[in-house]
């Protein structure tokens, strides 16, 4: 059962920014977003309108009002990474999951997304997956950090059924 706004808001400690809530409504979320009925309880819950939570919402980046896959796979797409091989890694990103940048997985998996920088220039080409940063990538590690996440969705599913 999913957590509502009602009981994140309820659970933080002290009084939060509006966008710490929004990580954490996102974060709770199974599909990684905010929903237009979870910007409505937030605008409710603080007393602000709607309009201000859709602005701090659409003003970063790590925000989406999308839903988006299970596990967001962000690839850096500035210069650094872009003259370390960016394109080959991009490329091995795109056949493996079957999507192109800014895309979800027909099984939710995965959302795959362009990032200007991910304050990670010194290993790249550099992606993060979720939480997780790898630098100094080659398309082989690619491959097989992308296996360890499809093989672990692969085991929840099993026993989810
Ligand atoms: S330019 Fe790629 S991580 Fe900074």
């Amino acid at each position: 059962m999913q957590i509502s706004v009602r009981e994140i808001i309820n659970g933080m400690e002290g009084k939060q920014a509006l966008l710490q809530i929004l990580l954490a409504v996102q974060d709770a979320s199974p599909e990684n977003y905010v929903s237009e009925d979870a910007v409505n309880d937030i605008a409710y819950m603080l007393n602000v309108s709607r309009s201000r939570v859709y602005s701090t919402a659409s003003f970063y980046s790590v925000i989406s009002l999308k839903p988006r896959g299970r596990h967001i796979v962000q690839v850096c797409i500035n210069a650094p990474c872009e003259n370390a091989g960016k394109q080959e890694i991009l490329a091995v990103l795109e056949d493996q999951l079957g999507v192109k940048l800014g895309e979800t997985t027909a099984d939710r998996q995965f959302t795959l997304e362009g990032v200007s920088c991910l304050g990670a220039c010194y290993v790249s080409p550099a992606i993060k997956i979720d939480d997780r940063l790898y630098g100094d990538l080659t398309p082989e590690l690619v491959v097989s950090i992308l296996r360890e996440y499809q093989e672990e969705a692969t085991a929840l599913d099993c026993n989810a059924s």
